[in-house]
């Protein structure tokens, strides 16, 4: 049976390919989750692919669809560095969950040197562009069958 990931996009990552592209590139989220759902079609996972500018309504997403996902691929965008809630809703499912960012954001601004996602995570990618998603559907495949270890 194929396992479906959520991978949940913060705010403004629904701008991507107009937003900051010196930063964050020229790829839109579209392309991302079209690239995802390919990839994770070829490892046998689905996707459940989100984006939300609004920090309830991920905590929502991540309390509906633990009920029914493997893991968990976050981008939170800027509540990366500020949303306990976040966090806590990711610690309250249980679930591995693999935190990308776009932008290496230890080259960044020094607010986003800290992050509440990762205290979640089991592991994190940044500064690979759209590669960072791919690299976690990966990771979340070569976990499957080992009861998604942590390490
Ligand atoms: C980001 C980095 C965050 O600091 C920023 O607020 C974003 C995007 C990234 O993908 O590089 O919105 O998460």
């Amino acid at each position: 049976m194929s396992a479906s990931v959520l991978i949940l996009n913060g705010p403004n990552l629904n701008l991507l390919g107009t937003r900051e592209p010196d930063i964050y590139g020229a790829e839109t989220l579209a392309d991302i989750e079209g690239a995802c759902a390919a990839h994770a079609g070829a490892l046998g996972l689905t996707t459940d692919f989100r984006q939300s500018n609004n920090e309830g309504e991920m905590v929502e997403i991540i309390q509906a669809v633990g009920k029914s996902c493997e893991a968990i691929i976050i981008n939170a965008g800027a509540y990366t560095h500020t949303s306990v809630a976040i966090l806590d809703a990711l610690l309250a499912v249980g679930l591995p969950v693999m935190e990308v960012h776009l932008s290496n954001i230890y080259q960044r601004d020094e607010f986003r040197h800290h992050s509440y996602i990762s205290k979640a995570a089991t592991g994190v990618i940044c500064g690979l562009g759209s590669q960072g998603y791919l690299l976690a559907l990966d990771a979340v495949a070569a976990r499957r069958g080992d009861d998604n270890k942590k390490v």
